[in-house]
């Protein structure tokens, strides 16, 4: 199927990130894998469109609105241009990315809706739900809390607790209340639509059976068919930002009825902005391939509700879907205390190149549901020995020579095995990318990539270089080197386009396509010059990265506690050594400015001068004893290489020294007279 001579036409969409927070590295993961396969079969010479859009309906984007005081529609536009930077600068290439509060959606969701209801799909039925007598709504699961009825945890959420596990109904909880206004919420009757997905049975059985889902999926559909299919509630009462169901004033659609129909609003203006033909992809017998790529926590949305929607409401089914697992970072779930929750904009600050991600995911990536972890060392190895020690390193070796003794011009020898071998793997690197296995297509062509370097480090170019009867023999090994560095930049082009354009650049050749595996530099050919093509990661840009995500959970002032009355090693409870204090970096400062921070009941915007080129800025929790102008100018200590920890008003870089205790406090330290900024504490 990969090498298929018929270009095909195919669709793929990945799943619509909802438009109330950040794309972060989990998110990234299916984005990179469904680019990847876009650009893949792109290079294929298929015809393919990748759509998208952001998922923007439901209460909790309709509440954070209302929180931030602005509508929901300023929220989502806001939203929608950081989703859109941060993809784009990940190299996520949609051809269209679009909103799901779009008049297509609209007309579209409610199309369908009317088909459903045609085809005898619908029934309304009255149910009781909590309600919120302040705010006057309705309450999503989600915006009750209350104690847990099996641990009495406090202030646990309507559906599960997060102490103890436990999983119970709403109305189980002790003393419930209102997320949203801390009102007792009462029960209340209230119409609701519902898709009869338990009519549909047979028609998903069947279709499961076509060979639409990976094993892992397959089996996790025959436990939903066992336990028998319900009935989908697909309305929501108003207030909620959403669409309106027809003939059913007051009542909107659930967000996640019109969230997959975005998909094809997005197709659908793509269509309408180039001219191509919706019907051709989305008609009951369409001929053209669908794909949809997905977490496998919103499986049971895309391989029940989804193929059932569309099948009564007259449109073609997925061809296949393909889920994935979720992402660990450092084999844990990612984490705000730890600093492993980043987002993509924070990874872009402190790494800058979304290409060693995209690599090291897709060095990750197979075709199974199983979890991916992101090993933050591991990651830092493997770019720099696979990207920079391997792959890059065949250019950097050979490709001054051309440039400077050959004035750019190539010659290639005829018939190098090596050449030959990496030619004929592109066959099964094709299929490998194709079956999103992309782990062992990488695998192959670094094995393939360790075969070129064999064969520079064997003819050692750089020793021929000082031979002058080896000028022509030079001249063939450094166009070979070219030529194996010119297939692996093609077979690594999904994973790396942009590197791969600047690889095309310099090799000064047209845009590689998988046919391109056929041609050949030839001699007589110039390049460019050589230009640094990539970085190693510093293992420090890691560090950097993962303290300024480091949320203070606790949100406690930065301040040391220092009890007069207790020596530090009773009070944590261990001791230390001679070699772990002097690991302190302790420090006379200068407090050169202070200030009151806005918002913040407890701290105090430090600045401090330890004779470093900058002054350091320390959030302290001071302010309930300290006149800020009573401070400026005195001197104080502060731990100088504590690392810097990202709080909600800045970035604080050390640390004071107080001493308090229930008596009394914040007391700061100060040295004796004589004592200079910048001394250190011994
Ligand atoms: O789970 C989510 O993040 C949803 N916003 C995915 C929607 S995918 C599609 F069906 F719209
Ligand atoms: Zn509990």
């Amino acid at each position: 199927m990969a090498t298929a001579h018929t270009a095909r036409k195919i669709l793929v969409t990945s799943a619509l990130p909802y438009a109330n927070g950040s794309i972060h590295l989990g998110h990234l993961v299916e984005y990179i894998q469904t680019d990847i396969w876009v650009r893949f079969q792109k290079m294929q010479g298929h015809t393919v469109h990748y759509v998208c859009a952001d998922d923007t309906h439901g209460t909790p984007i309709m509440l954070r609105a209302e929180k931030e005081g602005i509508t929901p529609e300023a929220l989502i536009a806001d939203v929608h241009k950081q989703h859109s930077a941060d993809f784009n600068e990940f190299l996520v290439g949609f051809d269209h990315y679009y909103s799901t509060n779009a008049p297509e959606n609209k007309a579209l969701s409610q199309s369908i809706y009317l088909a459903l209801k045609g085809a005898g799909k619908i029934a309304s039925k009255v149910i009781e739900q909590f309600y919120d007598p302040l705010k006057n709504m309705f309450l999503p699961d989600r915006f009750i809390k209350g104690e847990c009825p099996k641990c009495h945890a406090k202030d646990q959420y309507g559906d599960s607790c997060e102490v103890c596990g436990a999983t119970y109904n709403p109305t189980e909880l002790i003393n419930a209340y209102s997320a949203v206004s801390g009102a007792a919420p009462v029960r209340k009757e209230t119409e609701h639509y519902f898709f009869k997905l338990s009519e549909c049975a047979d028609f998903l059985k069947e279709w499961t059976r076509s060979g639409t889902l990976q094993g892992e999926a397959a089996n996790k559909m025959s436990e939903w068919f066992e336990s028998g299919l319900n009935d989908w509630d697909i309305s929501r009462d108003a207030p909620y930002f959403g669409f309106e169901i027809p003939d059913a004033p007051g009542k909107y659609f659930y967000v996640w009825l019109d969230a997959p129909i975005g998909y094809m609003a997005s197709f659908k203006k793509l269509c309408a902005d180039t001219g191509l033909d919706f019907d051709e992809y989305w008609a009951q017998d369409a001929k053209t391939e669908l794909y949809h790529f997905i977490g496998k926590d919103i499986l049971y949305f895309h391989a029940l509700f989804w193929p059932a929607t569309l099948e009564y409401s007259g449109y073609r089914k997925p061809t296949k879907i393909f889920a994935h697992g979720f992402l660990t970072v450092n084999g844990e779930k990612m984490s705000k205390s730890r600093g492993t929750f980043i987002t993509a904009r924070s990874y872009l600050e402190h790494i800058k190149n979304p290409e060693y991600l995209r690599y090291y995911y897709a060095a990750k990536l197979n075709s199974s549901m199983e979890d991916i972890d992101l090993s933050l060392d591991d990651f830092v190895a493997r770019v720099n020995s696979d990207l920079v020690g391997k792959y890059i390193n065949i250019a950097s070796r050979t490709a001054g020579f051309i440039n400077k003794q050959f004035d750019g011009q190539l010659r290639p020898s005829s018939n190098n095995p090596v050449v030959a071998e990496l030619k004929s793997s592109a066959a099964m690197i094709a299929e490998a990318f194709d079956s999103r296995e992309y782990g062992k297509a990488l695998r192959e062509i670094m094995r393939l990539a360790d075969s070129a370097n064999g064969f520079v480090a064997e003819k050692a170019p750089w020793v021929m270089a000082k031979q002058a009867d080896q000028t022509q023999a030079l001249q063939e090994v450094c166009s070979d080197a070219l030529e194996l560095f010119r297939l692996l930049t093609l077979y690594l082009k999904p994973v790396l386009p942009k590197l791969a354009g600047e690889v095309e650049q310099f090799l000064n050749i047209e845009s590689l396509s998988w046919t391109s595996v056929t041609e050949e530099l030839t001699a007589g050919h110039r390049i460019q010059s050589y230009q640094h093509l990539i970085t190693r990661i510093d293992p420090k840009w890691i560090l950097d990265m993962t303290e300024a995500n480091k949320e203070n959970l606790t949100a406690s002032p930065t301040v040391a506690p220092v009890k007069a009355s207790v020596a530090p090693a009773e009070t944590s409870g261990m001791e230390i050594s001679i070699d772990d204090f002097t690991k302190v970096d302790l420090r006379i400062a200068k407090i050169i400015h202070a200030e009151h921070v806005e918002g913040a009941e407890k701290l105090l915007r430090l600045s401090l001068d330890i004779g470093e080129a900058k002054p350091r800025q320390v959030f302290a929790g001071i302010k309930s004893a300290y006149d800020p102008d009573q401070l400026i100018g005195r001197l104080t200590l502060m731990v100088a290489n504590l690392a810097p920890r990202k709080m909600k008003f800045g970035l604080s870089e050390g640390m004071v020294l107080a001493a308090s205790d229930e008596s009394g406090g914040p007391f700061i330290l100060s040295p004796d007279a004589g004592a200079q900024l910048g001394m250190r504490v011994k």
